[in-house]
Order: structure tokens, then C-alpha cells, then sequence
């Protein structure tokens, strides 16, 4: 990171509104800034340090702020802006983190409707100071303030890319200005563009570019070699990336200590060793659960799949490590306990007398965006790389201990959605760096901002794909390993920050906070929705207008959805019910890619949407999530409308989930009797369906109370002519064969037409979708001589339900039997 002084961008903001919350700070800064802000227009509040020291208070007397004076446009968190030693006991820097990180967070998170809403008229504002000398603690200037004022980059860099609008600026200071001066040029920022992370060391506006800088090797000794008398300290070091680069130093007499959570595996049963195919393995657990006499859930049996994986993958590494001739020990050991880890660490100089070198490579992520996150999932992650990097601070003796190397992260150095508290703990680590490379004398302390690996660690595919997207090149295997040893071999003391892997690092942080001005919404302002996996129907990326509304425009013809050849009445191309909350699923989980979409309700056909010109017919897709949103859940009210006069087609309430919703097993009993009916004949006589949606291939019974019949799900390729790129959410065909059973009955018990009108609930189950044989349950619950109303259950080969429609109403009658005869 390369500091370049830069002069104050152009000013943006005039003037302020709402209200303001900042957080006490430790050299009296918190009254100028408020006084500036109120100039400005806006109210102010200050939170005091005891009440950012207790969650609970903290969030009661938000909520008392935001009843006295209504919603939050900025929050001028100056809480780490404190001259203070690093405290003696995990508890005191627990509660520093409390009042410097983690308020922060909770700030966020409780006021996240205000400020998004803020910054769609472009208001909303976070800052965030610290003392860490003006340069973030780099250079060799730590400044009087704590490691845990980095914890404000991760954060804020982290909130612009989930909340667009929202301006956001981390500011770092030294003690050379005074409370008054650090006061004026936090509003200054404030009211400007610029870049996120800027720095005054000095009173001199400084900016942090990344920059290439090459390992000075040539001519020059190799300053740190390994050697085989070596005491290693190796957190998280048996499996993931850690493991990996283990693997390069383990060599003869070197003494490696190991840490995870996991206690080392026993040997594996006889039943799934040596099986490496993963749906063998599956089968086997089941099989084994239920000579047991158990009946497991597909998660139960996930959990236990991959508590094998990861056994197997410590066990592999582990014996790895002793081939390579080194002396292993594995230690159980949570690090973010000072007990336990600071026993482990103690042990090693009573056993060894020595600790030459520790990788700490211990890290959790529990990836969810800012608004949805909850305060327990915050301090896991947070803390396993806050706190285990205190107590290494705590438990080493710098004196003869050679070399630091703390594994962090690009999310912490340049943010990435969803991962706020990593990125803010990746980067207190890094500042601790900083830290502990200047005061311990001896050792060579650094910090790896690693990019993701590409095949193996933690890093999603989802995480990868979205590093993709930003051109960040996830970094092979080999790749990696090499990187390490060179930076093993040949960094120096003094590097400190090091960010590993391929991307544009620079051109990213630069436009990492770009707003348009004030008064430049509009067109411009519209931001794409990038949807985070392909979608089957939906032509492009929805847009989220100014006003918080979902849109997507789409035209239905013949060549853009050639599935409505096959569902014509009257001979005209007509998108089915099941055809609509397709798209409406869809379209609300490309914009909520990070919920899930579990349940469709109260779907309605207003008007049907029928293709009766060669030119298509253009609608609009809207969506709005409703304001009632909690953890659990998500409510979005859709429709798809006429654009040009307003008028509705098709309107529905999508329910969305943190996860997807396990598969219950059946209750349901097969009807005790029933006619036989060949699929074909009901196709022939009462159906009006093409060949795409003739997917039921059995009925096994029909009599007053329903129907049982077998089903096949509809394979994408055929319904769109083209190759998948992805499977259905909901899949059409197969929903659709619900309404189907209700014409089928309504003919054969009533001699009348059921024409679907609305769906009280359809919701599904299970992360993928079926691909077998399904059997469903048709039963109705009313009937007369103008409506059906029913439910059904859609049950796979392993007895769950993966679909259940209730309440689904249809419209009967005897004029629409003429339907059939248009095939
Ligand atoms: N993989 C990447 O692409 C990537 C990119 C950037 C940075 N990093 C960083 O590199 C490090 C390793 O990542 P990885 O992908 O190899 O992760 P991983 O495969 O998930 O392994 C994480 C390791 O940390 C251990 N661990 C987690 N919480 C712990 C706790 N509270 N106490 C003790 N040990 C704990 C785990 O122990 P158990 O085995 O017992 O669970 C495991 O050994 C992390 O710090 C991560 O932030 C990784």
C-alpha cells in the first residue's frame, strides 16, 4: 500500500437532514462534529462509551433516538478514536472490541432500512475514525489508537457494495491535530466524493494506493531459511490453504504444531472407507442411519458427509506431514479461548523451549449481508481471527520468536458483499500487524491479504464467482504454495501488508466509493441488480429504480418463450399460472440473491396474458419487498403488469428464506379407491396441453376426493429449445400439472372446465430439484358448479414432499370444454 497525498475532492453535499448518530470518542471530538453536522441541518445524538460497551443498550437507545427524532440519515462513529494501551486480559480487549468494532456493526445493522433509504436520494452517510497514526498504522507510525480501528475499512467497504448510495469514508488520524481540527475535516470528508480509506498523517490528506512490488531476491542473501531444529506453530494448519502450504515446509526434525477446532479423527469405519464418490458415500450414511433404526433428514445426513469429509481431509494431511519426515502433534484447541489456546502456546516453550515461526491460519465465514446478520454469527466470525490474533499477541515471546505470518484476506482489504464481519476482522488483523512488526524487533511479522483459492479452502463458489465478476482471478493451487515460499524466502521485515493473487486491486479501491452527485439521479441512477447464478427465463438482470422498486422489462414471443406454443386457448399462446410463478420466483431471487425463495402465495391471474399479435406482448415485472422483513424471513409483493396502461396480469406475494426449506416426509395415505385412467386419454379428451407439458405418465386413481397420479419433471432444453445453463426454481411443467388434474376431475366427476384463478400457496422444499419420478397427491377440498378448490402434494422416490400447493382455486365452467377440442 503505497501512501500519495491527494488534495480534498470537490465538495458534493450543501446541506444535511435526519438525524446523525455518533459515537463517543476518547479525545473529545464527538461535540465539534455535532455541532458542525447541526450547521449543516441535521439533528445529532451521541452515544456514549458505556452504551456502546452493551449491546442491549446500545439497541434500545437506538430505537429511542430514531421515536424522538425519526430516521437515521448518517452514523459519525468515533468511538476508536481513543489514545489507549492494548489492555492485559482477553476480557478488556473484548470490551474494546465491543465498543470499537462491534458497535459499529450493530449501528449498521439496526439503522440499515434508514440508511438505505438515505441513500437512494443519495443523503445517507458513514464515517468512521481511528488513531492509528494516519497512515492505518503503516510506515512504522502506529499512532496512540488500537489495532481495532481497522475493523472501520472492512466494515464500510464492505457496506458500499450492499447498499448503493450510501457514502462512506474511513478516516484515519494522527495527534497532531486538534479535536477541533480532526472535527472539521471529518465533515469535510463527509460532504465530499473521494476515496474511502484516506489517512491524515500530519494534517496531510493521504490516500493508500496497492501497488506491485517484486521480492528483492537478486544478489541478496535469503533472509529467513527454515531450518529443521525449527518449533512451527500452525493454527487451522490441517486442512484448507493452510494445509497446503504446510505441505511445502513439513521436512525432517522440523516440530510442527497443528491447531483446529475438529478433535484428531479416529480411524475410519469399515463401511465408507477407501469410497471417494460422494453420492456412494450418501447412500451409505442412509443406509447405515437406518439399519439403525433411524429415519434421517437429507441435512442430517449433509452434516454428517461432510464431518466425514473433513476428518478424512485432517487425517490425509496430517499423516502427509509425518511421511515428509516431520514431528506432528495435532491440538485440539479453540482460539478464540485464552485458556485453551494460551496452554497450547505455553506448552510449547515448557516441551520445546523454543517457538521459531507461527502461521495462523484459523478463520470462519458465515457470509450475510449487513441488514440480515445477526449479532451472535457476527462475534464468531469476528472473533475467531480478532481475538485468537490478541492472544497470539499476548502468549508469543517476540524475543526469539523469527517470523508471524497472520493469513488475512482481499475481502477485508478491498470489502466484499456479504462478509462485513470478516472483512472488518481481517483487517484489525492486519493493523495488529502493523503493530506487533514495530514493537517486537526480532520477528518479522506479516500479513497475507490472500485472494480466493480456487480449489480448496473456504471460498464458495458464490464468493469466487463474485471475484470473478470484479476480475479477480482465483489463485491455483500451485500458485499459491509457490507465493508463500517465495514470501517465506525472500520478504523482509518492514513488508508487512502483502496482498497475494491476480486482480485489479488499484482501478477497484479507486472507484470503490463513487457516487453521482447530488441531482445527477435519474436514468444514471438506476443500478443493475446483478443476479448471482444464471436464471432460466429471465432474458437480463433486473434494475432497482431510485424509489426501491424491482423492474424488468420482457417481451413474450414464440421465440423468446417457445413453451407457449404448447399452451393455447382458443388457438391463442397463453402464459399458465405455473408459467408465471416461474418467472415470478425467478425474478425475485435474481434480486434477492442472497435469501432464498421458498413459497409463492396468493399468486392471481387478473387478466390472462395472452400473445394475440405476431409482435409479442411487452410487460413489465415489478417488485417491492415489503418493510415487515425480519431475520426469518422476507416478504416481496409482485406483478407482472401492461407497461403502457398500468394494468395487472398476474400479482403474487414471494416469500423468501435465510436457507432453503428441508424436505418433509409424506403424511399423505393413497385414496383407498379409484378409476384408472391412461395419461393419453386425458390428454386426447379434456387436456388442451402440447406435448412440452404432457408430463403426467400415470393415474393410478380417481374418485370424489381426488386424484393419485405419477408425474415426470420437464426438462428445460425441450421447453426452451436451447442448451440449460441452470434448473427451474419451481419447474412449470411440473406445477402446472396440478391445474391440469384439476380440469382432468372437474371433467370426469362434474363434466365442466377448472381453469386455475389464484394459488393460495405454493411452496417448495429441498435445495435442488427433483429429477425422478414423482408421485402427487390431488385433493380437493370444495367444490360447486363454479369453482374447485384443492390441494396438492408433489412426493419424490424417498417419500418427501418437495412441493406443496394449497388452496389453489380454480374457475369452473362447461362453455371452456370446448378448450380440448383445439389441439
Ligand atoms: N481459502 C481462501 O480462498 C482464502 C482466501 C483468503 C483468505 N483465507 C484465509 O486463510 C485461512 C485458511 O482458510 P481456508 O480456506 O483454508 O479455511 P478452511 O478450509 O475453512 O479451514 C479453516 C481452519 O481454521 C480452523 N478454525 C476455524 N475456527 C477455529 C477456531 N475457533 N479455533 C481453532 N481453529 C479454528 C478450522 O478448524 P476445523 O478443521 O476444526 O474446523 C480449519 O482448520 C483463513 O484464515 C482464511 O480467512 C482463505
Amino acid at each position: 500500500m503505497q501512501a500519495q497525498v491527494e488534495a480534498l475532492p470537490s465538495q458534493q453535499l450543501v446541506s444535511l437532514t435526519g438525524l446523525f448518530l455518533i459515537t463517543e470518542d476518547g479525545l473529545s471530538v464527538a461535540s465539534h462534529v455535532a455541532a458542525a453536522l447541526q450547521q449543516k441541518g441535521a439533528t445529532t445524538a451521541i452515544l456514549n462509551s458505556s452504551t456502546l460497551a452493551e449491546p442491549e443498550k446500545l439497541e434500545q437507545a437506538i430505537a429511542q433516538l430514531r421515536q424522538l427524532h425519526g430516521s437515521v440519515t448518517g452514523i459519525i462513529h468515533l468511538a476508536p478514536l481513543a489514545a489507549l494501551e492494548l489492555p492485559e486480559t482477553l476480557a478488556g480487549w473484548r470490551q474494546i472490541t465491543q465498543i470499537h468494532c462491534k458497535s459499529l456493526f450493530q449501528l449498521l445493522h439496526l439503522c440499515a432500512a434508514d440508511l438505505q433509504q438515505a441513500g437512494q436520494q443519495q443523503m445517507g452517510c458513514v464515517v468512521a475514525a481511528s488513531l492509528l497514526g494516519g497512515y492505518f498504522g503503516r510506515q512504522g507510525q502506529g499512532g496512540s489508537g488500537l489495532p481495532t480501528g481497522g475493523s472501520n475499512t472492512g466494515f464500510l467497504k464492505t457496506l458500499v457494495t450492499e447498499w448503493p448510495g450510501v457514502r462512506a469514508k474511513a478516516i484515519d488520524f494522527d495527534n497532531s491535530l486538534s479535536p477541533v481540527s480532526i472535527a472539521e475535516q471529518i465533515v469535510k470528508e463527509l460532504l465530499s466524493s473521494g476515496r474511502l480509506e484516506v489517512g491524515y498523517p500530519q494534517g496531510q490528506r493521504t490516500i493508500f494506493q496497492t501497488v506491485t512490488a517484486k521480492l528483492a531476491r537478486e544478489n541478496q542473501p535469503a533472509p529467513l531459511t527454515p531450518t529443521r531444529d525449527w518449533v512451527v506453530l500452525v493454527t487451522g494448519g490441517a486442512r484448507g490453504i493452510t494445509a497446503e502450504i504446510v505441505n511445502d515446509l513439513a521436512q525432517s526434525g522440523l516440530k510442527l504444531v497443528i491447531t483446529g477446532r475438529a478433535a484428531e479423527p479416529v480411524a475410519e469405519t469399515t463401511d465408507t472407507a477407501g469410497i471417494e464418490d460422494i453420492t456412494v458415500l450418501r447412500r451409505v450414511l442412509l443406509q447405515r442411519a437406518r439399519t439403525q433404526g433411524l429415519t434421517p433428514t437429507p441435512i442430517q445426513i449433509e452434516r454428517q458427509l461432510q464431518g466425514l469429509l473433513r476428518d478424512r481431509a485432517i487425517a490425509n494431511n496430517l499423516q502427509q506431514f509425518r511421511q515428509a519426515g516431520a514431528q506432528v502433534e495435532y491440538v485440539a484447541v479453540d482460539v478464540r479461548n485464552a485458556e485453551e489456546f494460551g496452554a497450547a502456546i505455553n506448552s510449547i516453550y515448557t516441551r520445546y523451549g523454543r517457538l521459531d515461526a507461527v502461521i495462523h491460519g484459523a478463520g470462519i465465514i458465515e457470509d450475510k449481508l449487513i441488514a440480515d446478520k445477526n449479532f451472535a454469527s457476527l462475534e464468531r466470525v469476528f472473533d475467531t481471527k480478532a481475538d485468537s490474533t490478541f492472544l497470539l499477541y499476548r502468549y508469543l515471546r517476540p524475543e526469539s520468536l523469527k517470523l508471524l505470518v497472520l493469513f488475512s484476506s482481499v475481502a477485508g482489504r478491498y470489502g466484499n458483499r456479504g462478509q462485513s464481519d470478516y472483512a472488518a476482522a481481517n483487517e484489525v488483523m492486519n493493523r495488529f500487524a502493523w503493530h506487533m512488526d514495530c514493537s517486537w524487533s526480532n520477528t518479522r511479522v506479516v500479513a497475507i491479504n490472500w485472494g480466493p483459492w480456487d480449489t480448496t479452502g473456504m471460498a464458495s463458489e458464490e464468493v469466487k464467482r463474485q471475484f470473478r465478476e470484479r476480475g479477480i482471478v482465483p489463485i491455483p493451487l500451485s500458485a499459491g504454495r509457490h507465493f508463500f515460499l517465495e514470501e517465506l524466502h525472500y520478504g523482509r521485515k518492514g513488508e508487512t501488508e502483502i496482498v497475494a493473487g491476480e486482480g485489479p486491486w488499484e482501478a477497484y479501491e479507486a472507484n470503490l466509493n463513487s457516487l453521482k452527485g447530488i441531482g445527477e439521479q435519474g436514468a444514471e441512477s438506476k443500478k443493475q441488480i446483478r443476479a448471482n447464478a444464471p436464471y432460466l427465463l429471465l432474458p437480463s438482470a433486473p434494475q432497482l429504480q431510485p424509489n426501491g422498486t424491482v423492474t424488468l422489462e420482457h417481451t413474450f414471443s414464440l421465440a423468446t418463450d417457445p413453451y407457449l406454443q404448447d399452451h393455447r386457448l382458443d388457438g391463442k399462446p397463453v402464459l399458465p399460472a405455473a408459467g408465471a410463478l416461474e418467472w415470478f420466483g425467478e425474478f425475485v431471487q435474481s434480486a434477492w440473491p442472497e435469501w432464498q425463495v421458498s413459497e409463492v402465495c396468493q399468486l392471481r391471474v387478473l387478466r390472462g396474458l395472452v400473445l394475440d399479435t405476431e409482435a409479442g406482448k411487452k410487460v413489465l415485472f415489478k417488485a417491492r419487498a415489503s418493510s415487515h422483513a425480519d431475520s426469518e424471513s422476507l416478504q416481496v409483493a409482485a406483478e407482472i403488469v401492461d407497461p403502457e396502461r398500468n394494468i395487472p396480469f398476474y400479482r403474487a406475494s414471494v416469500i423468501l428464506r435465510p436457507q432453503w426449506s428441508e424436505p418433509p416426509t409424506s403424511e399423505i395415505l393413497p385414496l383407498s379407491s379409484g378409476e384408472k385412467l391412461q395419461p393419453a386419454v386425458a390428454y386426447d379428451t379434456y387436456l388442451f396441453h402440447g406435448q412440452r407439458f404432457q408430463l403426467i405418465t400415470a393415474i393410478d386413481r380417481l374418485n370424489d376426493a381426488g386424484i393419485d397420479a405419477q408425474v415426470m419433471p420437464s426438462r428445460p432444453t425441450a421447453w426452451l429449445n436451447s442448451q440449460p445453463i441452470a434448473n427451474w426454481l419451481f419447474d412449470p411443467g411440473l406445477i402446472d400439472v396440478a391445474p391440469q388434474l384439476a380440469i382432468v376431475w372437474a371433467r370426469v366427476q362434474r363434466g365442466t372446465t377448472a381453469l386455475p384463478a389464484r394459488f393460495g400457496s405454493v411452496k417448495r422444499y429441498g435445495q435442488s430439484m427433483p429429477n425422478g419420478q414423482l408421485r402427487i397427491a390431488f385433493r380437493v377440498n370444495h367444490f360447486d358448479d363454479h369453482s374447485l378448490n384443492y390441494d396438492a402434494v408433489f412426493i419424490d422416490e424417498n417419500g418427501y414432499v418437495r412441493f406443496h400447493l394449497k388452496d389453489i382455486e380454480s374457475t369452473c365452467n362447461t362453455a371452456l370444454n370446448r378448450l380440448a377440442s383445439h389441439l
